[in-house]
């Protein structure tokens, strides 16, 4: 049983995000969406349990999935899951260097806990939540890049 963990901020889930998803889902017995939960730092615009909400309705026809939230270092959640396989999606050479980083830090951290790389799908590659967020906010309609789930939480949060 090899339970893997896509971790990140999700604030709000993507079509890029949920495509990755769906791809380490088909890879992997059980894939979890851990929802880094920062209170002390947080510039979020969705709470937690927002962010949480919106992938829950979004991945509950996936049976193999589902989410969390977490706090503290992955590489301590990995091991209290058990779970052996990190996903990360790569959308640029851009995000590469990051990701390189904390790869290796994460694998000294935790030696059980293997970091692999999804290539996100060539026509989300220009998509992230913080450029999402903007367009949103000035009024733009983002219903071709985000879930239904995430374009009604970005509708509330705009539109009030
Ligand atoms: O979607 P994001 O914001 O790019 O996701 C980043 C995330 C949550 C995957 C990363 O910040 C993370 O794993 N944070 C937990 C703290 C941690 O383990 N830091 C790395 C130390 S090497």
């Amino acid at each position: 049983m090899v339970h893997a963990v896509y971790p990140g901020s999700f604030d709000p889930l993507h079509n890029g995000h949920l495509d990755i998803i769906r791809r380490a889902s088909s890879i992997y017995d059980h894939l979890t969406v851990a929802v880094l939960n920062n209170p002390l730092k947080d510039n979020k615009l969705f709470t937690i349990e927002e962010r949480l909400a919106i992938i829950q309705a979004t991945v509950q026809d996936i049976s193999n999935v589902d989410t969390e939230k977490f706090e503290g270092l992955l590489a301590d959640y990995m091991r209290v899951k058990g779970a052996k396989v990190i996903v990360k999606g790569l959308r640029a050479i851009s995000d590469f260097e990051y990701e390189l980083q904390m790869a290796h830090l994460n694998r000294q951290l935790n030696p059980n806990a293997e970091t692999t790389f999804i290539m996100t799908a060539a026509r989300w590659s220009y998509v992230s939540s913080t450029r999402i967020k903007e367009i949103a906010r000035y009024g733009a309609d983002v219903k071709k890049l985000v879930p239904r789930a995430s374009l009604e939480a970005l509708s509330r949060k705009f539109d009030a």
